[in-house]
């Protein structure tokens, strides 16, 4: 499958988020990331349902909804009548996380689920080949612009390895820090998904960067 880059509009400006919605629409990317914080899980509130609705409206591409919210599994209709496509809850979050993946597929979206960077790769173990979407949380969730926690690519590999070995399709995401630096990196040791804040929105030409950030696949 080819590599995905999904800029994160956490980082976008939301007095014109139009513009940078149709910045992503008309670059290499392949996804919207879309970050929805509660205050609870993480010490920031992003944005919630009023705000997906306006980008689902513009947005051509995939929506990739990282929900960094406590209870999840109370949310998952509305997130799919929002327009989800991919939805992922955090382990730490997901009390009954078997019965809440199955619940994300039954409405019809594609099931992912994050850990924090303190949580073991081998908690997932049982529920793996039910996951459509790993994404490996390379800083601690709650705000954009933060250090890459380099020990996520020994993670990144040691996940793949597993993936191989039970012969399912679970892409591997990654999230936090991402940039032209160690992008090459990730994707050598299995990612196939490079979420993107900083390095895109702040970038002077956010376009070429995604392409950039694209090409380190190569
Ligand atoms: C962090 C969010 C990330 C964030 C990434 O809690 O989950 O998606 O937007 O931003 P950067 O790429 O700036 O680290
Ligand atoms: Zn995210």
């Amino acid at each position: 499958m080819s590599k995905i880059i999904a800029p994160s509009i956490l980082s976008a400006d939301f007095a014109h988020l139009g513009r940078d919605i149709e910045m992503i629409n008309q670059s290499e990317a392949a996804w919207f990331h879309v970050d929805v914080m509660d205050g609870v899980f993480v010490p920031n509130i992003s944005f919630g349902f009023p705000v997906m609705k306006s980008l689902k409206q513009h947005a051509q591409k995939t929506l990739d909804v990282h929900l960094m919210i406590v209870q999840p599994e109370r949310y998952i209709q509305e997130f799919a009548d929002a327009g989800a496509d991919v939805l992922t809850v955090h382990l730490e979050a997901s009390t009954h996380l078997h019965r809440t993946l199955q619940q994300i597929k039954a409405a019809g979206m594609k099931a992912g689920v994050a850990l924090n960077p303190h949580t073991s790769i081998y908690s997932l173990m049982d529920v793996l080949e039910d996951i459509d979407l790993v994404c490996l949380m390379s800083v601690n969730p709650g705000f954009g612009g933060q250090k890459f926690i380099p020990q996520t690519l020994k993670k990144t590999e040691t996940l793949k390895n597993e993936i191989i070995r039970l012969g399912c399709n679970t892409l591997i995401e990654i999230d936090g820090g991402v940039s032209l630096q160690n992008a090459g990196d990730l994707f050598k040791a299995g990612a196939d998904v490079l979420v993107a804040g900083n390095t895109v929105f702040s970038s002077e030409n956010p376009t070429q960067t995604i392409t950039e950030l694209l090409n380190c696949s190569k």
